[in-house]
């Protein structure tokens, strides 16, 4: 059931300010910015300029300059909860899935919310790729190696080979040839919020033990899409980002 502005309002403040790093600039591969070539001064503006830039039916595939020119458009909005909490449904589960816009079928935004001190499984993306960027409070995301080629189980302990912290406004991006990654909530007084578009969209993935290495695989499901619920089963059945 969808909770009213009002009460979504309650649960995310304070939305914490944007680290000093932000700059608000992507630069390509030759060091150049790149500059939106649309205003992006809201949510809507964002998702349009999505759209223009995948058309009707493409996704972000191995083409590196729609990567980019996605990643400059996450970037250049500034967050604010006027324009995404009514997408912030939470009910106490760990976190939630809420689709934001339906895309073309080759790309889907969802807009996650964290619960309080919470973590992701450590998890792969199903050969998609995943582009995410902070609305409210703080995530730290953890990159891994794929801990085997071939093999389900290699009975090693995964470690993160990267940690990066990511503030309001930050753009994370990740993908099965860079790696998996565990996200974490770390506050304990506020409920994050993170925007990600998902190229393709998919509903099953695979999450790994990181004492282990071995992988399972878990059922992704977009709760909270005007059809369907978070319930604490699916929550415990490890659903990730
Ligand atoms: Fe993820």
């Amino acid at each position: 059931m969808l909770k009213t502005s009002s009460e979504i309002q309650n649960v995310f403040r304070p939305v914490l300010p944007s680290h000093p790093h932000y700059l608000q600039k992507v630069l390509d591969t030759k060091g150049v910015d790149i500059v939106p070539e649309v205003q992006v001064n809201s949510l809507d503006d964002l998702i349009a300029g999505i759209h223009s830039v995948l058309g009707s039916d493409s996704g972000l595939g191995e083409d590196l300059v729609k990567v980019e020119k996605v990643k400059a458009l996450m970037t250049a909005y500034k967050a604010s909860a006027n324009d995404w909490k009514y997408f912030a449904n939470y009910n106490g589960c760990k976190y939630t899935r809420n689709l934001v816009d339906a895309g073309n079928k080759k790309f889907n935004l969802l807009l996650l919310v964290w619960g309080k001190n919470v973590k992701s499984p450590i998890h792969d993306h199903a050969n998609s790729h995943c582009m995410m960027k902070l609305l409210n409070g703080e995530l730290t995301e953890e990159q891994f190696d794929m801990p085997h080629a071939g093999s389900a189980n290699t009975d090693t302990e995964i470690m993160p080979k990267k940690v990066t912290k990511l503030y309001l406004n930050d753009v994370a991006y990740i993908h099965d040839k860079i790696g998996l990654h565990r996200i974490n909530n770390d506050l304990e007084d506020v409920h994050s919020v993170s925007l990600h578009l998902y190229s393709p969209p998919y509903d099953v993935c695979k999450v790994f033990d990181d004492k282990s290495g071995s992988a399972t695989t878990s059922r992704c499901d977009v709760f909270f899409d005007g059809k369907s619920q978070c319930n604490e089963e699916n929550v415990s059945s490890g659903i990730t980002d």
